[in-house]
């Protein structure tokens, strides 16, 4: 099955600023989504992202939705339709005339899979928090306080041993992390801070 997306542009300039509402995304999820932890794991990354969009870029708040709207949607499609993972998503948004930005991090949260390049800093945070924060969390669920007193060199030391989360791909991880430019450790720590309090 590939998944490759065999395109290099997503969706139309003209819609540049045009979001959903965050009720309109909620629907979305709740008509796409019935997996409840794949839409937990939507939600953590939607986390990070807002945060990371607020903090360290320091965006306005119509920006921030962007960033965090990518995160809540980008694996949107993954329960119901695996086979058309991606492009089903990507396609309903160029219907509802969303912002190619929103699309384009969407479209390139997994350069392997998708044959998409992370081009802008969003692109790249997307790319770079989706399968660390499924790691981390997967950690979290295995100590027996959860996020509390989790530090980076203990997630670090998990990453070694391959069965653990054996399905979250290191190499991955650490490709993201070098298209970032951000280094793993800040990475790390970033997103056990505020994925506690997600
Ligand atoms: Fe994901």
């Amino acid at each position: 099955m590939s998944l490759q997306l065999n395109r290099s542009t997503f969706g139309d300039p003209v819609n540049s600023g045009n979001v959903l509402s965050r009720n309109e995304v909620e629907k979305l999820l709740n008509e796409w989504v019935l997996n409840d932890r794949l839409k937990l794991h939507m939600k953590q990354v939607a986390h990070l992202m807002k945060s990371w969009a607020k903090e360290k870029e320091e965006l306005n708040d119509d920006d921030v939705w962007k960033w965090e709207m990518a995160g809540l949607l980008h694996d949107a499609d993954w329960d119901q339709w695996p086979d058309q993972h991606c492009k089903k998503i990507i396609e309903e948004l160029e219907m509802k005339n969303v912002d190619p930005e929103i699309i384009h991090a969407i479209a390139s949260h997994g350069p392997e899979h998708f044959g998409v390049e992370p081009e802008t800093k969003m692109d790249k945070m997307l790319y770079a928090f989706d399968e660390l924060s499924g790691f981390i969390h997967a950690y979290s669920l295995m100590r027996p306080n959860g996020y509390e007193g989790m530090e980076v060199k203990g997630v670090k030391k998990r990453f070694k041993d391959k069965a653990f989360a054996a399905s979250v791909s290191r190499d991955d991880i650490n490709d993201a992390a070098d298209r970032s430019g951000i280094s793993l450790d800040e990475l790390i720590g970033f997103a056990i801070f505020h994925q506690q309090q997600s």
